[in-house]
């Protein structure tokens, strides 16, 4: 019988599902697992269901053992995974892209409305009982409607978050390593800009590129100073594809107004120039977190695994 290691806890379904491929440990650990306790529980699994942070290398395959067949992460990023390491080993490795774009578009739009509109920083003031009182001048945010959406990295999720942008009347820009397709461009009527460009045109400048070595602090000191004093920076991707020292710096100088984040670069540690700002929204990676998301992606984990064990190979493989 397969030994299949899941080292988070994960809905009932998908557990069922596996249970038919094998025999389940669920280790259930609800923050990251520290190597050893990973290289620990991995020992004999052919199969092993995942999730960021824990970071599955060569070292946690090597404890594993030869058996190992397939790690399926429940995420789309993967970045926490050595996959050439995996790879040279014979282990198939599988994400869950798809099933997860609506939501995390979704918590993207949620939080840029959160910091233009102010309503983080309304929420702290009245339940510190301020006094307020409604006037003509109390708590201006900025509207959204006739102003430039800049997506970095039009892909699935990059897209979806355009889609909501067309819907609030904005003009979409983007860029990327390539052009998306002409149905897409005409779709979102979206213009494609190199980097440098958009980051100088665009209001709000939204971040959906996977972290590699590439985009390892893409948006760093340089790029910050390129945006418009008055734009919105947006981080749903991954921490470190910001430059958080950077970041503060620049909202401290005035020179973007503001920042949305849902992800950053030493997780779960939140960079102190960030934690006190009224221009900044945060939120503790929530991207997919919604019971029916989290279902999909970790059904979809699930019958990677089964599909590997059992000979007909992942569904939505990582090549
Ligand atoms: C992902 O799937 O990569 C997300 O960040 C998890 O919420």
């Amino acid at each position: 019988m397969p030994r299949i290691v899941v080292t988070r806890s994960i809905p009932e379904p998908a557990l069922e599902l596996l249970r038919t491929a094998g025999e389940v440990d669920e280790f259930g650990a609800e923050r990251a697992m520290t190597p050893d306790e990973l290289r620990e529980a991995v020992r004999g699994a052919d199969a092993v269901v995942t999730a960021i942070p824990d970071r599955i290398d060569d070292a946690v395959a090597e404890a594993a053992g030869p058996q190992l067949r397939v790690v399926s992460t429940i995420a789309v990023g993967y970045d926490n995974l050595d996959v050439p390491a995996l790879a040279a080993r014979g282990v198939e490795v599988t994400n869950t892209p798809g099933v997860l774009v609506e939501a995390t578009a979704d918590i993207t739009w949620g939080l840029l409305l959160s910091v233009t509109r102010r309503l983080g920083e309304g929420e702290r003031l009245l339940r510190a009982r301020q006094p307020w009182a409604f006037s003509l001048s109390f708590m201006l945010g900025t509207g959204l409607q006739d102003k430039t959406l800049g997506i970095v990295g039009l892909g699935h999720i990059g897209q979806a978050v355009a889609r909501r942008g067309r819907a609030f009347g904005m003009e979409i820009a983007y860029s990327g390593r390539r052009r998306v397709d002409d149905d897409v461009e005409s779709e979102l009527d979206a213009r494609f800009m190199e980097l440098p460009e958009l980051l100088e045109y665009a209001d709000v400048v939204s971040l959906h590129c996977p972290l590699t070595p590439e985009t390892r602090h893409l948006i760093d000191d340089a790029a910050l100073r390129r945006m418009r004093s008055t734009a919105i920076l947006v981080n749903t991707s991954r921490g470190p594809v910001v430059d958080e020292d950077a970041l503060a710096n620049a909202l401290g100088r005035d020179e973007i107004a503001g920042a949305a984040l849902d992800v950053f670069e030493d997780e779960p540690r939140v960079h102190p120039g960030l934690l006190d700002r009224d221009d900044v929204a945060l939120a503790p990676h929530l991207g997919s977190a919604t019971v029916e998301t989290r279902t999909e992606m970790a059904m979809l984990a699930a019958r990677n695994v089964v599909g590997v064990l059992g000979g007909d190979g992942p569904v939505t493989p990582i090549r």
